[in-house]
C-alpha cells in the first residue's frame, strides 16, 4: 500500500498535521481561532477519547485537598485576605492507581475561591513544557504512555516524539534531572508556566507568571528508593499528604509574581510567551504575595477531588489571557473535556461552585441540573425583562495584543533554533553539579536500552547540542552496558 496523506477526519487532505493557525504577535505568541477545525477537532476527539477512561490527568489525581489560607492573587492590592482553594496534584503518565513515585511531570492545580468568582492556576512542578504549539499536545501525550499495539509505555515511542519536537529539551532536562522524582508532595514546586497579565482598571497591564514554593526544603527521590516505593507503597505520596494534614502538619507554599513591564517585553523575544523558556530570576525577580496552606483532607474523595474542574480559562478580572497559543488552546480544551467528564453542568458540582453569586442565564438546561435553572428569566440576551445587571468591575477595562506587522492567518511554525538550546545549556552548566550531571546522564541512558541504533544516535545528537558533554558522556554508558 501508498503511503496515505494526512487527511482531515472527513477526508480533507492537509499538508501539516503539526502546526496550529495563528496569527503572530509581539513575543512570538499568536491568535488562534475558531476556524482552525485541525486544531479544535484534533483537541475535542483527544479530550473525549481519553475521558473519562484514560483521563490525562483528572481521574488520575493524586492528592487531599485543601481549603486553604491564601491572600488574594488577583487584586494585587487587596492584601490580607483569606481565600479558600482547593488543591489537586497529579502524575501525567499513568493512570488511576499508577505508582505515586514514578518519574513524571506532576500537575499543580489551585482554584481560588474569590469573591469575584473562580480562578484557577492550572500549572505543573516544572517551570517548563514540551511543546509550543498546541496541536502537538495530544500526541506528547500519547507518546509518554501506551503504545497501541503492546499496550505498554514505550521508549522508543517517547524519543521518536522528542527528538523530531526538540522544543521539548528544555522540559527533558528537568524531567530527567533530581526533579523528576519528588520524594513527597508537600515539598514540590508549581508554577503556572504560562504569561498571563495583570490588568488594572483604565486598562494599564504588566505580563506575570505565577510561582509557588514549598516552606520546607524541595527534596527528591533517587531513582532506586522511587522504584523500590512505587512496589512497597504505590499510594506512597497520596498517603504522605493525607497523613500530613490530619496530623495538623499543614503543608505551606509562599506565592510569587514574576512581573514584567510592557515595554521591556517589546524588545524580550519570543520567549515572552514561549513555555518551553522559563523568565530568568535575576532578570524578573520573585515577588512574595501570599501563602497558601493545605489544611484539610476531603470527606469524600470522589465527590470532593475526582469531580473537580480545573481550567486555565476561570480568570478573574484583573488577570487575564495573552496570546500565547498553547494557553488559549487550554481554555478551550480543558471546559471541553469537562462537559464531557462531568456533564455540561459541572460548574455546578460541589467543589467547582463559585461562592459568590452567579448569574449566567444564557447557559442553562442541560443534564444534572440542580440549580432553579434561572425560573422564568429571560433566556436571550438584550431583553429589557431581565434583571440582570452589567458588571461594574470590568466594564471599563480594555486592554491590546500587539499583532505583528504585516501578520498572517496561517500555519507560523516556530522552528527551533540555537536560542532553544541556551536555557538547557544554563542548567546543565549552572545549575546541575557533577553528581546530579552523572545521575542525569544515567537516567536518560536506562531508557535507551531497547530504542533502535539510528534513533539512539539522535537523541545523541539531540542532547549534544545542548552541551557535547552530555552526548560523549550517553555514548561512553552505552558502551559500558550491555543493554546499550
Ligand atoms: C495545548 C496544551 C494542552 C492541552 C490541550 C491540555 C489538555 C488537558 C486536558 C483535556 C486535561 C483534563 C482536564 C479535565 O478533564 O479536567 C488536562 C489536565 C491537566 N493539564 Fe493539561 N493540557 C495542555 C497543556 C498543559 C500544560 C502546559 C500544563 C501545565 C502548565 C498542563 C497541566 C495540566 C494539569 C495540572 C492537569 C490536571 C488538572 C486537574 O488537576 O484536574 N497542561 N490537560
Amino acid at each position: 500500500m501508498s503511503n496515505p496523506t494526512f487527511t482531515l477526519a472527513e477526508g480533507q487532505p492537509i499538508a501539516n498535521p503539526s502546526v496550529s493557525t495563528t496569527l503572530p504577535t509581539l513575543g512570538g505568541g499568536g491568535i488562534t481561532t475558531l476556524g482552525d477545525t485541525l486544531l479544535i477537532e484534533t483537541l475535542s476527539h483527544f479530550n473525549q477519547l481519553f475521558m473519562p477512561k484514560l483521563l490525562v490527568r483528572g481521574e488520575n489525581s493524586r492528592s487531599p485537598m485543601i481549603s486553604l489560607l491564601s491572600r488574594r492573587p488577583i487584586s494585587l492590592m487587596a492584601w490580607a485576605k483569606k481565600t479558600p482553594v482547593l488543591f489537586r496534584l497529579s502524575t501525567t503518565g499513568g493512570e488511576k492507581g499508577s505508582a505515586d513515585t514514578v518519574r513524571d511531570v506532576r500537575g499543580f492545580s489551585v482554584k481560588f475561591f474569590t469573591e469575584d468568582g473562580n480562578h484557577d492556576i492550572v500549572g505543573n512542578h516544572v517551570p517548563v513544557f514540551f511543546v509550543r504549539d498546541p496541536i502537538r499536545f495530544p500526541s506528547l501525550n500519547r507518546s509518554h504512555k501506551r503504545h497501541p499495539a503492546t499496550n505498554r509505555p514505550d521508549w522508543t515511542m517517547f524519543w521518536d516524539f522528542h527528538v523530531n519536537q526538540p522544543e521539548s529539551v528544555h522540559a527533558l532536562m528537568h524531567l530527567f534531572g533530581s526533579r523528576g522524582i519528588p520524594d513527597s508532595i508537600r515539598r514540590v514546586t508549581g508554577f503556572g508556566v504560562h504569561t498571563f497579565k495583570m490588568v488594572a482598571a483604565g486598562g494599564r497591564f504588566r505580563y506575570c507568571k505565577f510561582h509557588f514554593r514549598p516552606t520546607q526544603s524541595i527534596t527528591h527521590f533517587s531513582e532506586q528508593q522511587a522504584t523500590r516505593m512505587a512496589g512497597a507503597n504505590a499510594d506512597f505520596h497520596t498517603q504522605d499528604l493525607w497523613d500530613a494534614i490530619s496530623h495538623r502538619q499543614f503543608p505551606a507554599w509562599k506565592l510569587y509574581v514574576q512581573v514584567m513591564e510592557p515595554d521591556q517585553a517589546e524588545t524580550y523575544g519570543r520567549a515572552l510567551f514561549d513555555i518551553t523558556k522559563v523568565w530568568p530570576h535575576k532578570d524578573f525577580p520573585l515577588i512574595e504575595v501570599g501563602q497558601m496552606t493545605l489544611n484539610k483532607n476531603p470527606d469524600n474523595y470522589f465527590a470532593e477531588i475526582e469531580q473537580a474542574a480545573f481550567s486555565p480559562s476561570n480568570m478573574v478580572p484583573g488577570i487575564a489571557m495573552t496570546p500565547d497559543p498553547m494557553l488559549q488552546a487550554r481554555m478551550f480544551a480543558y471546559p471541553d473535556a469537562q462537559r464531557y467528564r462531568l456533564g455540561v453542568n459541572y460548574t455546578q458540582l460541589p467543589p467547582n461552585r463559585a461562592i459568590c453569586p452567579v448569574y449566567a442565564p444564557f447557559e442553562r438546561d442541560g443534564m444534572g441540573t440542580v440549580t432553579r435553572n434561572y425560573g422564568g428569566d429571560p433566556n436571550y440576551v438584550r431583553s429589557t425583562l431581565s434583571p440582570g445587571v452589567p458588571s461594574q468591575v470590568v466594564s471599563d477595562v480594555r486592554h491590546t495584543e500587539r499583532i505583528e506587522h504585516n501578520a498572517i492567518l496561517a500555519q507560523n511554525e516556530i522552528v527551533v533554533d540555537d536560542e532553544d538550546y541556551i536555557q538547557p545549556r544554563e542548567l546543565w552548566n549552572r545549575v546541575f553539579d557533577e553528581i546530579e550531571k552523572r545521575q542525569w546522564v544515567a537516567n536518560v541512558s536506562e531508557t535507551l536500552g531497547d530504542v533502535p541504533a539510528e534513533l539512539k544516535e539522535a537523541v545523541i545528537g539531540m542532547f549534544s547540542k545542548v552541551d557535547p558533554r552530555i552526548g560523549q558522556m550517553i555514548g561512553a554508558k552505552s558502551k559500558s552496558s550491555s543493554r546499550l
